[in-house]
């Protein structure tokens, strides 16, 4: 008995401190704003070799009431950024952009990141979420696997280095109403 209490004990103190508590504990969610250009459109062009996105496109994004531009902040610096984006005519939002700084991954930084897109787009009244993965991102399409996301779909030579992209979409709610629409609210 006191040795199977000893082990809780010792359990109980990893589950507080322990690799998995600290990362989860250090990283914040937050909506991106125009003075996180910079920090963003850096962590931009390190992670995405090809198919990044321009300076002048993110400055446009996070100005952009149709687009939600999240932030994750990790050891109090911009570790990762999710780009949701919105049509008034469509129930259904679109993950345009989803990426971690090297050094931070294994984190759950991503997980946060995308728990916080659905949360959002749910919260626009939109019924699902969707996003393209380039078909050789074995890391992301597990990601998305994990997250409850099922492929639906391929745009074939999507990618500048002509890979299929492959598409991805989670329900996020049950709705009522036929007219329901992202871009009302
Ligand atoms: C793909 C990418 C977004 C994943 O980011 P990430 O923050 O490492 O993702 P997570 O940490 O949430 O999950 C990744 C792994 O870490 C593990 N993990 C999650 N939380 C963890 C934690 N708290 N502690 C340790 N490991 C954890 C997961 O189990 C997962 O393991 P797996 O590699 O066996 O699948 C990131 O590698 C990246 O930016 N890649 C380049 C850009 C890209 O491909 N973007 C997607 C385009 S569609």
């Amino acid at each position: 008995m006191l040795a199977w209490r000893g082990h809780l004990g010792r359990y109980l103190k990893w589950m507080r401190t322990g690799p998995l508590a600290r990362s989860s504990s250090a990283i914040q969610i937050r909506r991106g704003r125009l003075a996180d250009l910079n920090a963003l459109w850096e962590l931009e062009s390190r992670v995405f070799a090809m198919d990044g996105i321009s300076r002048r496109s993110l400055r446009r994004l996070l100005a952009s009431p149709s687009a939600v531009v999240l932030v994750a902040e990790a050891d109090h610096t911009i570790a990762g950024i999710a780009v949701v984006l919105f049509r008034a005519t469509s129930a259904v939002a679109r993950l345009y952009r989803l990426a971690v700084a090297p050094k931070k991954t294994g984190r759950g930084i991503a997980s946060a990141l995308l728990v916080a897109s659905e949360r959002i787009s749910k919260s626009r009244q939109c019924r699902s979420l969707r996003l393209e993965v380039h078909e050789k991102n074995h890391g992301a399409i597990r990601l998305y696997r994990r997250a409850g996301y099922r492929e639906f779909g391929k745009y074939r030579q999507y990618y500048s280095d002509r890979g299929h992209a492959l598409r991805f979409e989670k329900q996020l709610a049950r709705h009522g109403g036929s007219n329901d629409n992202c871009g009302r609210c």
